[in-house]
């Protein structure tokens, strides 16, 4: 490995100039036989519509073909592949089955405490078959609505394919989430039924899920009629009769015998709640024909899928949009092998996750930069006791990724050898929209790289007008695709508002983003994440990054503090790397001032470095920068009742005012 393309160790000081130089082309033997191919873009480029009509109808099995790719004559509302008719678990499914395929494992189930469970294509259809019947007879009819409450369990997948199925919407709502929060999104989609558990597990002990479900129900006011219950961890439950029946006796007991019916290309296939940064929760609709095409075609291409022989992990959970589209529908729609894992990566021990990926042999790993920056934290001697040589392709997902975290993951994870896609996208775009294709694109540290094909994501100015190589703006869509929201569930008028009023006939992501002097793509974080001192943007991601690519910062946020003189001003907290915790706190601040003022300009220098023991983070682990405005601002600390530890804020508003 030539010291130009490594960083040789972690310690090295990150060189931030040298970011948009350091380019990993295409490895030749990987490119000859990739899944994707270079011509991808043209054929795109030259009929969008006719390229995603030709994915498809090569990925998915319809019962009726369509003659209408997209409607778009009522923007922003739009319709793809109208007149098409298909059922979703059909084709994540049965067709496998049918095809041949019924004994290739489907789902290696591995449980918190180290139980296993392995379903089959023929297997995991026949559950689904049986979890349809169930529902059916609870009273589930299609266009109703389902609560999923569910750990990281088979029965999630299962539950979410059996609504599916029968033409009813899941609404899966993330374990970690509060009652209040579960109640607000059963009222909000007026679900019918909830599917939840008794509990799962955390950290080695057992933690309840029923009781939310109970509190979110207790003024037996909602439309809920049925709680299913799957038994995971065997804590005790309340039982309400007539209202709560256990999955063994419903689900397990039920007719394997159920015919799929197809249903229109548009019949919704799920609503996810997905915060704003302000207000209640939109219920992001997605349907069915054009999600399950672009989400079957990136799964296959972004991480060049071979279902007969990879072994896939998507390491997130389903109550986010990556477990929708690529744990649920993605791998199973394009018949893939895959690992889901219930628990937490430091359980029992920091080198879990790569125990798993050495036992069952992972290909594609797919996780998020904050997993990744922890286990930077844990020190490559945990990952380096394990078996890595399966790993061929890694992905990274949500926020921005750091080169040194990108660094990382590709040397010490990937051994210098795995392509590293950095896939941007969101819960409302369904699916990946910009992302390095492996064997076909180049690809840099800490750039998502370029739209992939038939996606027409651009780059912006305040006036709408795209910014040329070398030029920031805000990120935008400016034609539609298939698997984009189809509205906010219940408010249109909100979908209108939030994505299409900024920029006339532009998708608006909220995301800031530049080009480089290659035109490729870095995503800059949210929009209301970028600060603008003395007139200059600067990004709260860009120096977070110059502050984790020094040896002594484990991690960082920054935000941008209101001041009378320069506009706004930069905050920085970090948390330090081990032994460096120890140094005197003052002279480490300054250290990293100076840090940043090097690596970045003068301007981007914080105006306080604070060094802090945690950061305050959602359950999906983001960082809540808005929490640490509110202390740089002198405010009154926000709404923290969505962070994991709710305590933290309270040592970092003790520590900021000394
Ligand atoms: C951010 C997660 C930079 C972005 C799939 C977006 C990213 C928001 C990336 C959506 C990436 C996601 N690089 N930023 N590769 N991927 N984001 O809805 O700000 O949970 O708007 O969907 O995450 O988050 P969501």
């Amino acid at each position: 490995m030539s010291s130009d393309q490594s960083t040789g160790s972690e310690t090295a000081p990150m060189d931030n100039l040298s970011h948009e130089s350091r380019s990993f082309a295409p490895d030749p033997a990987f490119a000859r036989d990739a899944v994707a191919q270079q011509s991808l873009y043209a054929e795109a480029g030259e009929d969008r519509l006719a390229f995603w009509a030709a994915q498809a109808r090569e990925l998915l099995t319809w019962e009726t073909d369509f003659t209408e790719t997209l409607d778009w004559s009522n923007p922003p509302f739009a319709r793809w592949f109208g007149d098409g008719r298909l059922n979703a678990a059909y084709n994540a499914l049965d067709r496998h089955v049918e095809a041949g395929n019924g004994e290739r494992v489907a789902i290696h189930f591995e449980g918190e405490p180290g139980d296993t469970r392995t379903y089959t294509y023929a297997q995991l259809t026949e559950e689904v078959k049986k979890a349809a019947n169930a529902f059916t007879a609870l009273g589930v009819t299609a266009g109703d609505r389902v609560a999923v409450y569910l750990p990281m369990i088979p029965e999630a997948v299962i539950t979410m394919l059996a609504c599916a199925r029968i033409g009813a919407a899941h609404s899966v709502v993330f374990g970690g989430f509060s009652a209040d929060a579960l109640r607000s999104r059963i009222d909000d989609a007026e679900a019918k039924l909830v599917v939840t558990a008794d509990g799962t597990w955390r950290r080695g002990k057992p933690s309840a899920l029923k009781t939310a479900v109970d509190a979110a129900l207790a003024d037996g006011k909602s439309t809920v009629e049925n709680v299913v219950v799957v038994k995971r961890n065997g804590e005790p439950v309340e039982w309400t009769e007539g209202r709560d029946q256990w999955w063994a006796d419903t689900v397990e007991t039920a007719s394997a015998e159920h015919t799929a019916e197809a249903f229109e290309a548009e019949q919704p296939l799920y609503i996810l709640y997905t915060s704003g940064t302000t207000g209640r929760p939109k219920g992001i609709l997605h349907t069915t024909g054009g999600y399950l095409t672009q989400a079957a075609f990136t799964h296959r291409n972004v991480f060049d899928l071979r279902p007969e022989t990879d072994v896939y992990w998507c390491t997130a959970d389903i109550g986010w949009v990556t477990g929708h589209s690529y744990v649920v529908y993605g791998p199973l729609v394009n018949g893939a092998t895959q690992v889901i894992y219930e628990g937490t990566p430091d359980t029992p021990h920091q080198g879990r996750w790569w125990e798993l990926v050495q036992k069952y042999g992972v290909t594609i790993l797919y996780t998020a930069p904050t997993a990744i920056r922890t286990m930077m934290k844990w020190g490559e001697d945990i990952p380096g006791q394990y078996d890595l040589s399966s790993l061929r392709v890694l992905g990274s997902v949500g926020e921005p990724i750091n080169p040194e975290a990108w660094m990382w993951y590709r040397r010490v994870i990937g051994g210098e050898r795995c392509p590293v896609v950095d896939t941007w996208w969101q819960t409302e775009t369904g699916a990946i929209m910009i992302s390095p294709l492996p064997g076909v694109t180049a690809a840099k540290p800490g750039s998502a790289q370029v739209p992939l094909p038939g996606i027409t994501a651009d780059v912006v100015d305040e006036t709408g007008a795209s910014v040329g190589d070398g030029g920031a703006g805000y990120l935008v869509v400016r034609e539609p695709w298939p698997s984009m929201l189809r509205t906010i569930w219940g408010d249109p008028d909100r979908f209108v508002d939030t994505y299409w009023s900024r920029f006339e006939g532009m998708y608006f992501a909220g995301d800031g983003a530049r080009k480089d002097d290659d035109g490729d793509v870095w995503l800059l974080g949210r929009v209301d994440d970028v600060m603008n001192v003395s007139g200059h943007r600067l990004s709260t991601a860009e120096i977070e990054s110059s502050l984790v690519g020094h040896p002594a910062v484990a991690e960082a946020a920054v935000v941008g503090a209101a001041d009378e003189t320069t506009g706004q001003a930069v905050i920085a907290f970090v948390i330090l790397r081990g032994s460096a915790a120890d140094e005197d706190h003052d002279a480490m601040s300054e250290t990293l001032r100076q840090h940043v003022g090097k690596d970045i300009g003068a301007i981007a220098k914080p105006r306080k470095v604070l060094i802090v023991p945690e950061l305050p983070k959602t359950r999906s682990g983001k960082i809540m920068r808005r929490l640490l405005k509110d202390v740089a601002e002198g405010r009154e600390v926000g709404d923290a009742t969505t962070l994991a530890d709710s305590t933290v804020m309270n040592q970092i508003a003790a520590d900021f005012a000394k």
